[in-house]
């Protein structure tokens, strides 16, 4: 199978809009950027979840990060920092993966839930062998899911759980009638059930949940989802455990075996750090051509794993779930290993701006994503210290691309010239488009290239670009990044370099951009 499909990746006409498709033919000279928007032919909804969040019980992410506790002076509404909620509703947060990660697969539930002093305490193996005291459960992160009025996605534990134990909890959330475990929701302080959809039925569960083959793994994914009952209205949508990266093989298998059992499968790909150096802040360019660079390969792998979900679902009723992905760094110096804190520079920003790009490209099959996480972790879109909060270059980015929340996505081409560097070179822009309910057309745009500004063309077709309005994110250095002393250096500004005439649009690009623009 994996031949066959490099084959076919590597022979395909590209979808248009992606970075890697250029108009460019062998013998041609160069051409100007330029992207051709279809502004009247768009047929595919962006969904609003591909824009999705995950959080894990993972170093500063829950406690510090979202939880305070009732009697921290940090303001909180029921222990959950203001300030973080406020900021994620602003970015339009549209739904939270919980409780991991590896962590979901020795997450046992029912120690999360009662008078907190009752609650067990247990070893996070995982992330830095601390104990964790499971204050934070399931009423706790449904509160959270309603403060951020963002749809909850569960991820249930196989690893080292029981069908039994997963069954309950789907009831003790959801059912509205008499039963021991809608019993004792009742006991805990909620009457009325909560609405949950996303459910994810265990965690990379050929390595930390379980170490399972793909075949163990497509068994066990039936037999659990069986026990998986919709209650009255709330219907679940049971997404499968799928591979890491290229592993094609997964998939196959999880199609062939239980593609009519599932709403959705998921993958993870973390397109990690730079070459030379893997600090999240002291990088040079060779760094920022290679993390850039793995960014990109997320389209291929979206198209293969694409390819396969085709062969056993060509009516694409399975959604292809991306609910891991981003940049890993080295740990900031002075902080835990095993709790994965990095900085956030500008580099980071563009990593996001060209996978969502992607994303949206393949809305026809990617329906939920999660960009790894949230809080404090990984490339995180928020950081905290104590009472202080900062915005991270990447939550700019995703505050930028909420226009394109449940928009239509328009087909776009993108024509561009090279980024090179060191013999290498990736494609200088990546771009997207799409169309909202109150008819403006929002174009995403990255400018890759670290040292030079780019002027694009953008010929709107099936429809006259009269006004243009537009806000950008980049910096002076491509390791620019906020500070809890300077929280400000990277963010969104006003655009000033777009041009609507006769013709389109004409846009100047700084170089290492992120620049939205709106049209009407
Ligand atoms: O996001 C950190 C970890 O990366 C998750 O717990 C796991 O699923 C993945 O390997």
């Amino acid at each position: 199978m994996g031949a066959a499909v490099a084959e076919l990746y590597n022979s395909r006409l590209r979808r248009p809009g992606v970075p890697g498709n250029t108009l460019k033919r062998e013998g041609e000279f160069q051409m100007a950027n330029k992207l051709v928007v279809q502004a009247d032919l768009g047929k595919e909804t962006i969904s609003r979840h591909i824009y999705g969040h995950f959080s894990e019980h993972l170093g500063r992410c829950i406690y510090g990060g979202y939880w305070v506790g009732e009697d921290s002076p940090i303001p909180n509404t029921r222990g959950i920092r203001k300030d973080v909620v406020a900021a994620l509703r602003k970015m339009k947060i549209p739904n939270l993966r919980w409780p991991g990660g590896c962590f979901a697969d020795e997450y046992h539930w029912m120690d999360g839930i009662g008078p907190k002093k009752n609650r067990p305490c247990m070893v996070n193996t995982h992330w830095g062998g601390v104990t964790e005291n499971n204050h934070f459960g399931t009423h706790e992160f449904l509160d959270l899911c309603e403060q951020l009025d963002c749809e909850p996605y569960i991820c249930g534990n196989v690893g080292s759980g029981t069908v039994q134990e997963m069954q309950q909890w789907v009831e003790y959330i959801a059912f509205d009638g008499i039963s021991p475990m809608a019993d004792l929701r009742r006991k805990n302080g909620r009457d009325n059930p909560w609405k949950v959809k996303f459910w994810g039925v265990g965690n990379e569960n050929w390595g930390c949940g379980g170490n399972m083959r793909a075949e163990y793994y497509a068994d066990q994914y039936r037999r659990y989802q069986t026990y998986l009952r919709n209650f009255a209205d709330n219907q679940l949508f049971k997404i499968a455990c799928g591979g890491y990266g290229e592993n094609y093989h997964w998939t196959e298998v999880l199609m062939r075996e239980c593609a009519n059992q599932m709403a959705g499968m998921s993958i993870h790909y973390y397109c990690g750090s730079g070459k030379e150096s893997r600090s999240a802040t002291q990088f040079k360019e060779v760094d920022w051509f290679h993390l850039l660079k793995a960014a990109l390969k997320m389209d291929e792998l979206l198209t293969k794993h694409e390819w396969v979900m085709n062969k056993y679902d060509p009516a694409r009723k399975v959604a292809l779930v991306v609910d891991e992905w981003g940049a890993w760094h080295q740990v900031e110096a002075g902080t835990n290993p095993g709790f994965l804190y990095q900085q956030n520079s500008l580099r980071d920003a563009l990593v996001a701006g060209v996978t969502l790009n992607i994303f949206n490209d393949h809305a026809d099959r990617v329906r939920i994503a999660n960009l790894a996480q949230t809080v404090n972790v990984l490339q995180a879109v928020v950081l905290t210290e104590g009472e202080k909060m900062l915005l991270t270059p990447t939550y700019h980015v995703f505050e930028m691309y909420k226009v394109h929340q449940d928009a239509t996505l328009l087909p776009a081409r993108l024509d561009c010239g090279k980024y090179e560097f060191g013999g290498e070179s990736m494609p200088a822009l990546s771009a997207s488009a799409s169309l909202s309910k109150d008819k403006k057309v929002h174009v995403s745009l990255c400018n890759l290239d670290p040292n030079k500004p780019q002027e694009l063309k953008v010929e709107l077709r099936g429809m006259k670009a009269g006004k243009v309005a537009g806000r950008v994110l980049t910096a002076k250095a491509m390791t620019a990044h906020n500070t809890f002393d300077k929280p400000n250096a990277v963010r969104a500004a006003a655009f000033k370099g777009a041009r609507a005439g006769r013709l389109g649009l004409t846009v100047q690009l700084p170089a290492m951009s992120v620049v939205v623009l709106e049209i009407s």
